[in-house]
Order: structure tokens, then C-alpha cells, then sequence
């Protein structure tokens, strides 16, 4: 099937009480290893580019490479959707050329600046067939917080929402409720450790989730930085030439709840990034001699298709929901 807008999927996510991975492609190796799992687990799947991607990959081969995996995957309903677009002309660029969805994020922006270029957004994509999502809060900075009042600011006011929803006309809303982007999402300072000595994140603000659901019901909400950074891949990296020491994530209980509220989207990047690396590293530990990129990217993709399939069954909730 053609590529498709977020519309119908959140519609039933919502009402269903599970989420729709976003996971972020920047190869044709990340993207065959994303909608294999999603094609097997017959999942809605969001493919997110990014600014960076974009640079990296170019347009339209991503473009392209979706559009690919969409052919290859004719029974499960795929959208491609721009990641922390960062103003109105890349929207606009991703708009026109085969996108359909986007993300505007001005969330750094003041309240009224951050209305006003997501509005402009939100009218050029509805008149072009394409959704739109915004954010209000801010996840970035969140550990360089050090006391209750800086961090609650940081944190999305739900008592912002209803008007920010209706004044700007977004189809679905990113939040901020303690999820952090990246493999290092809290200091070791934040967290508590467990008897294995292992890191232990603070919990997520449900009590933000719960209130912002209530003063907009039946409204899609995303969740970012939702990476678990698997310890097995961090170990796997470490093990094998690495160095990510304290490297944390966001517990996957978490999410599974979160996905059984209002959130209908939620953001996977990092666990892809340290399920390829890791395995890059081990394939050229066991195989110091190797130099074929089809056979280091073997088990690269494999990992990542091992990973979704867990995130989809176990974490979203989405698997058999195409
Ligand atoms: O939230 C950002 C995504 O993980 C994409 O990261 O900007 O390095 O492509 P990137
Ligand atoms: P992670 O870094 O936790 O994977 O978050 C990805 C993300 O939010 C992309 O927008
Ligand atoms: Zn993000």
C-alpha cells in the first residue's frame, strides 16, 4: 500500500491502549531491519528521518528506501515522518517530497513563537494531505537540572496544552515527562543503583501524562527519547573495543504503561545505534580479517530486527494491530 499519514493508526492505538514505534532510518540496512520485524509482527510502523539523516543519506534515497520497504511490506500501513523538523522550509521541503507526516519543533522557542511557527506548518501540511506533529516542553537539558523548580520548567505544563492543541491545530503532541534523548539519559548523580550495582533511572511524570490526557481526551501523545539502551549491547560494545561506561536508558515497564494511556507514538533511535555498533564490533573481534560490508552488516541488521520484534511485542504493543 501507499505510504500512509498517522491519522488511522493513532486513532486506533489510542482506542486500542498500545503505541506505534517511530524508529529513526538514516541505510537501507536500518530500514530492512525495521520493517522485516514490523512486516513478520504485522505492525503499523512509523520510519522517522531526521535533519541529520537527511544530510547524511539524502533525501531521496531515504525517500526512496521507504517507499521500497513500503512495496516489500503491502499488508502493514507505513508512514514516513520527519524527526525534530526545525523550521517551517525544511517542513515545507519534506512535505513536497513524499512525507507524510512531520514534525515541527520549536519547543525551544517561547510559548507564543512556538504557536505561531507550528500553525504555519500545520496549514501548508493540511492542504497537502500531511500531519503534523508538535511539542510542547523540553527534554533536552533535563540533567543538567539540579533543583525541583529548574526541572519542573523544563517538564511540559499540561496546564499549556489545550490551548497550544487548539490555537495551532497539530494532529498529535510531543511531551516532556522525563524521557531524555541519547544513550547517557541520566548522570549516575539522578539515579539510584540496584543490588547488581546497575543504574536506576528516576520514573517518568505519569502524573504529567495523566493530566495532560484528561484536558485533551482522545489526542495522540509522543513520547521521544524512549531508548531502554539494552545493557546486552552496551556489554557487547564494552566487551569488544568500546567505551560507554553508565551508559542508561528508560525502563521498558515504563513505556509499556505509558503505551497502554494516551501515548500512541513513541521515538526509538539510540537501542537501533547500539544494537548495529555493538554488533559491528563484535563481527570484527571474531573476524579481525573480514572486510566485506555485506557480511559485518549481516548481523548489524539482524540485531536491529531482533530488537524491534522484542519492542513491538513486548513494549508497544502493536504487533498483529496492522
Ligand atoms: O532525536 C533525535 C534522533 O535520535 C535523531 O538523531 O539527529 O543524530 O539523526 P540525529
Ligand atoms: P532515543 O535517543 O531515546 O532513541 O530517542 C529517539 C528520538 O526521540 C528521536 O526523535
Ligand atoms: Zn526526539
Amino acid at each position: 500500500m501507499p505510504l500512509v499519514t498517522t491519522t488511522e493508526m493513532f486513532k486506533k492505538a489510542y482506542d486500542g491502549g498500545y503505541a506505534v514505534g517511530a524508529f529513526n532510518v538514516n541505510n537501507m540496512e536500518i530500514v530492512q531491519g525495521i520493517t522485516e520485524a514490523a512486516r513478520e509482527q504485522h505492525a503499523p510502523l512509523i520510519l522517522q528521518v531526521s535533519k541529520g539523516a537527511r544530510a547524511y543519506a539524502n533525501h531521496t534515497y531515504l525517500v526512496k528506501l521507504v517507499e521500497a520497504a513500503a512495496i516489500e511490506c503491502p499488508d502493514i500501513p507505513i508512514a514516513l515522518h520527519l524527526d525534530h523538523g526545525p523550521d517551517f522550509e525544511t517542513c515545507k521541503s519534506c512535505i513536497d517530497g513524499g512525507f507524510t507526516s512531520v514534525m515541527i519543533d520549536a519547543s525551544s522557542k517561547p510559548f507564543e513563537e512556538n504557536i505561531a511557527i507550528t500553525r504555519k506548518v500545520v496549514e501548508y501540511a493540511h492542504d497537502h494531505g500531511v500531519v503534523v506533529e508538535a511539542e510542547l516542553g523540553s527534554l533536552a537539558g533535563v540533567e543538567d537540572e539540579v533543583n525541583v523548580s529548574a526541572e519542573d520548567s523544563s517538564y511540559t505544563r499540561p496546564e499549556e496544552v489545550e490551548e497550544f492543541v487548539s490555537r495551532t491545530g497539530c494532529d498529535s503532541l510531543a511531551i516532556a515527562i522525563g524521557t531524555s534523548h541519547g544513550a547517557y539519559k541520566f548522570t549516575a548523580a539522578q539515579c539510584t543503583r540496584n543490588e547488581q550495582g546497575v543504574l536506576v533511572p528516576p520514573p517518568l511524570r505519569f502524573d504529567i501524562l495523566e493530566e495532560v490526557s484528561r484536558r485533551l481526551p482522545g489526542f495522540p501523545i509522543v513520547l521521544h527519547g524512549s531508548s531502554s539502551v539494552p545493557q546486552e549491547y552496551v556489554k557487547m560494545i564494552n566487551d569488544n573495543g568500546g567505551k560507554m561506561p553508565d551508559a542508561v536508558g528508560i525502563p521498558e515497564e515504563q513505556l509499556r504503561k505509558a503505551a497502554t494511556l494516551s501515548v500512541c507514538k513513541i521515538n526509538i533511535d539510540s537501542d537501533l545505534r547500539l544494537a548495529m555498533t555493538g554488533s559491528i564490533r563484535k563481527y570484527f573481534a571474531d573476524h579481525p580479517d573480514h572486510f566485506d560490508p555485506r557480511q559485518y552488516l549481516t548481523p548489524a541488521r539482524a540485531n536491529i530486527k531482533a530488537i524491534v520484534t522484542h519492542k513491538l511485542i513486548d513494549v508497544l504493543g502493536c504487533a498483529g494491530k496492522a
